[in-house]
């Protein structure tokens, strides 16, 4: 398995351009299901999870071109997606258990075929992660679900039925299945409590680009008037909020200026004002934003994840490296998920000074260095933490489980070696 060594100690200066948002890409993929039109979507960004779901895709019966492409003077990719018919109805185990978003088939499939059998996800490295939100909305709207061996089975004869959904909790992935699920439904259905993500609305904006009609997008309260067809539609991901928030610690961490190129700020207030409240430069222009932590004494502050416009819990972990830079003591509070400071354990090793309190805090403390070690994460936001931990420690550090870093995280070693990290792959290959 690839590994990325980093020697710490450089200050990062330069230009990023951002992606586009996997968490976007991925339900938008799922998106072209409802139609037997084309549906094409621009500023991919180049990411095992986008391999991954176009492999679930074809096996459903979807035709994918794929073009290279430019976004403001940048190779990005553009996929076309087609399925006049699925032929398949089936999102098997070995898909799901590679990446969960694969239920993002499971609304737009039941939608338009009136049928789907799902792999149930498990649980994965930061929680238990149920779908009870998920199923219990479309049995809602009509669906019969059964479980059995490992697999949902969601049918219903004729058309979903619109209906007045609350969900319980917050939830970003049953807002996308059920937007979707409600577009071809008969009548409106009413979704209370949704997840107001950015990358729902982007969800939101292609579906009505395809003829759906969704009111409330970017509010708790999303309206769907069910129609009876979908059409073809050519749609722009938009920006990663959580790559953006990412480099923009990178500059913080190492006192350095990163402009990063097609961050949007509305996206990431929370994580700006946090930065700000530090004592981080933070200029905001049209199509970037600049992030100057040079010659800068940072302080500590505590966060809290919550759902979108509150802290997401994506950055939390990045977020808690760059407060071990800062004077004073940050509390981290984590409430989306029940197992998300497994990053923790790792930056003991480097030399932090953290005192997690059960599952949802953990107390940071400034301290004068970390020191470059040998470590490795279980989860996407954690391996960005340890690379961004890397980057300020004294000497080298290995972060083994690459794997995880390139579901996410477009060209990572190209970007930051770009504004002058000291970073390089070792492939499998290359070693011993
Ligand atoms: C999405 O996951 C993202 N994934 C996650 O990003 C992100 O951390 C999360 O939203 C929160 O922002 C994608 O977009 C592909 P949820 P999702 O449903 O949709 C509970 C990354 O690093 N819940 O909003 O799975 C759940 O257990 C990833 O890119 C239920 O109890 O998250 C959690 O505690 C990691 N029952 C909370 O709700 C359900 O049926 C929020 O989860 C569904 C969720």
């Amino acid at each position: 398995m690839d590994k990325i060594k980093i020697i710490g100690g450089k200050k990062l200066e330069g230009k990023i351009f951002i992606s586009g948002a996997k968490n976007a890409a991925l339900p938008l993929i799922c998106a072209s299901l409802l139609t037997d039109e084309t549906v094409t979507l621009t500023n991919m960004p180049m990411l095992s999870d986008i391999k991954a779901m176009n492999a679930l895709m074809e096996q459903l019966g979807t035709q994918i071109d794929e073009f290279n492409d430019f976004v403001d003077g940048h190779p990005t990719k553009t996929y076309s997606y087609r399925t006049p018919k699925a032929t398949s109805l089936v999102a098997p185990y070995d898909y799901v258990r590679k990446m969960r978003a694969s239920y993002y088939v499971l609304g737009p499939l039941l939608a338009r075929y009136g049928k789907c059998e799902l792999s149930l996800p498990g649980g994965c490295a930061i929680g238990a992660r149920p779908m009870d939100i998920h199923l219990s909305s479309l049995e809602q709207m009509g669906a019969s679900i059964e479980i059995k061996n490992g697999y949902v089975n969601a049918k219903i004869d004729g058309r979903l039925k619109g209906a007045k959904i609350t969900f319980r909790t917050v939830s970003v992935g049953a807002t996308c299945n059920l937007l979707m699920a409600a577009t071809l439904a008969e009548g409106t259905t009413i979704l209370e409590n949704s997840a107001m993500e950015p990358e729902i609305g982007d969800l939101a904006n292609l579906l009505n680009d395809m003829g759906a009609k969704i009111s409330g997008i970017g509010t708790p309260v999303l309206t769907i008037e069910g129609v009876e067809k979908l059409h073809g539609a050519t749609h722009k991901v938009i920006a990663d909020r959580i790559e953006a928030g990412s480099y923009a610690v990178a500059a913080a961490i190492t006192r350095g200026k990163i402009e990063l190129v097609n961050a949007q700020e509305p996206t990431l207030s929370r994580p700006l004002q946090i930065l700000r409240d530090m004592g981080v430069g933070i200029e905001v222009k049209e199509n970037s934003i600049i992030v100057d932590a040079r010659g800068k004494e940072l302080v500590g502050k505590d966060i809290m994840t919550e759902p979108f416009p509150g802290f997401p819990t994506d950055l939390q972990a990045q977020f808690l490296v760059l407060m071990l830079t800062a004077k004073g003591a940050s509390m981290v509070t984590e409430t989306i998920f029940e197992n998300r400071f497994m990053h923790v354990p790792e930056l003991l090793r480097m030399g932090a000074n953290i005192n997690v309190h059960g599952h949802a805090s953990a107390i940071v403390r400034g301290v004068d260095k970390l020191s470059g070690a040998q470590v490795m994460a279980t989860d996407l936001r954690a391996s960005f933490a340890l690379i961004l931990a890397g980057l300020i420690a004294e000497g080298e550090t290995i972060v083994n489980r690459v794997y995880h870093l390139d579901r996410g995280y477009e060209k990572l070693e190209e970007k930051l070696k770009g504004v002058g990290a000291q970073i390089e792959r070792i492939k499998e290959a290359d070693e011993e």
